[in-house]
């Protein structure tokens, strides 16, 4: 077996790099190493993962000719995308990463599907698409069509062109819409990491909505789970269903849509207590409003994911936080 892992450097990808091949299963990596945030934290992931069964290529999913060019090399039984121009906030300053990489990237994997009969395509979806939903927790059977910044509205769209193959070209896709994933080799531009920078430098911590937020924090090992578990159950065709009949996460082309989040949302005051606990510090807080682009809770419906994979995340918001300072103070000394 040989997967394609896009993202390869990233917090997710690197995650389920280093479990693919622990596994004995051959991955080819690919990453462009943009500088979204600081590049060095890519190339120790990478180096930390240096396996024999792992290959990495420095590629832009959006060079259309690079990309057809792996596929047509590589022959490839299945593809995790996990590569995007990730978060919200910096989506309102610049758009076209997003329409680059989260649209144009997720065509050219896509196309790479279509062309060399990809037995499952599982990529990457977001939270962040249930946008103004208010009904909790939030259920891939609701429709999302009201995203509220424009890197959801590429995740949203990322569904849509994956069900577009799933029915037109029969290429199986599963889309999972991860919420705040947080843990070790974690992403800069997360809230924990973030936190953790500043309090441990003496300075103030942002906390927007006064506070008053709450999120379904996802430990990476129950992301990367349920991504191992999720590739082995690859869509079928469904013949007999209907639009009227079923669910937007489901079709009748083999195309499915799954959340995959702790399933108990925290609330946002909650979680710094637990990170001042586990440094042993007290945050100095700046209470700011909302921020234009953010929603005011996430909260993962999971029985589907359970149903299908027979697995719920299980890692608690203490225990996480703890392993992510651990490792912060032994990677930044
Ligand atoms: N971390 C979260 O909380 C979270 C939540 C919801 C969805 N997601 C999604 O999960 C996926 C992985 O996120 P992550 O947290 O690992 O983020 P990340 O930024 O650490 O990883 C993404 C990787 O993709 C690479 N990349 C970006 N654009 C590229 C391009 N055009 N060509 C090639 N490589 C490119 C980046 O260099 C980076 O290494 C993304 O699709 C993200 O949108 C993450």
């Amino acid at each position: 077996m040989k997967y394609l892992v896009t993202g390869a450097a990233g917090f997710i990808g690197s995650a389920v790099v280093e479990r693919l091949c622990a596994m004995g299963l051959e991955v080819i990596g690919i990453d462009n190493l943009n500088d979204y945030y600081e590049v060095s934290l890519k190339e120790a992931r990478l180096a930390r993962i240096a396996h024999p069964l792992f290959t990495f290529v420095t590629l832009d999913l959006a060079d259309r000719e690079g990309v057809a060019n792996l596929f047509s090399e590589h022959k490839f039984n299945r593809v995790i995308h996990l590569a995007a121009q990730a978060g919200v906030r910096y989506s309102i300053d610049n758009p076209m990463a997003y329409a680059d990489s989260n649209l144009v990237g997720h065509l050219t994997i896509l196309e790479g599907c279509r062309h060399h009969n990809i037995e499952h395509l599982v990529y990457a979806s977001s939270s962040s698409v249930y946008g103004l939903n208010q009904k909790m927790p939030f259920d891939t059977a609701d429709s999302v069509d009201h995203p509220i910044s424009l890197y959801a509205a590429t995740k949203k769209s990322n569904e849509l062109m994956a069900h577009t193959y799933s029915h037109l070209y029969g290429v199986p896709t599963t889309g999972l819409r991860f919420f705040t994933v947080y843990g070790l080799w974690g992403c800069p531009d997360m809230a924990l990491f973030k936190f953790t920078k500043k309090i441990v430098n003496g300075e103030q911590i942002d906390v927007y909505n006064n506070g008053d937020m709450r999120r379904d924090f996802t430990y990476i090992d129950d992301i990367v789970e349920g991504i191992i578990r999720i590739q082995n159950v690859i869509p079928e065709k469904f013949e007999d269903w209907t639009v009227e009949s079923g669910s937007p996460a489901t079709s009748s082309a083999p195309y499915r849509v799954y959340n995959i989040g702790h399933g108990s949302p925290v609330k946002l005051m909650e979680f710094i207590e637990a990170l001042e606990t586990s440094l042993g510090v007290e945050a100095k807080k700046n209470f700011m409003p909302m921020q234009p682009g953010d929603v005011y809770a996430t909260y993962a419906d999971t029985k589907d994911l359970f149903e299908a994979t027979d697995y719920k995340p299980q890692v608690k918001v203490a225990e996480g936080v703890k392993a992510f300072v651990d490792w912060y103070r032994e990677y930044y000394k």
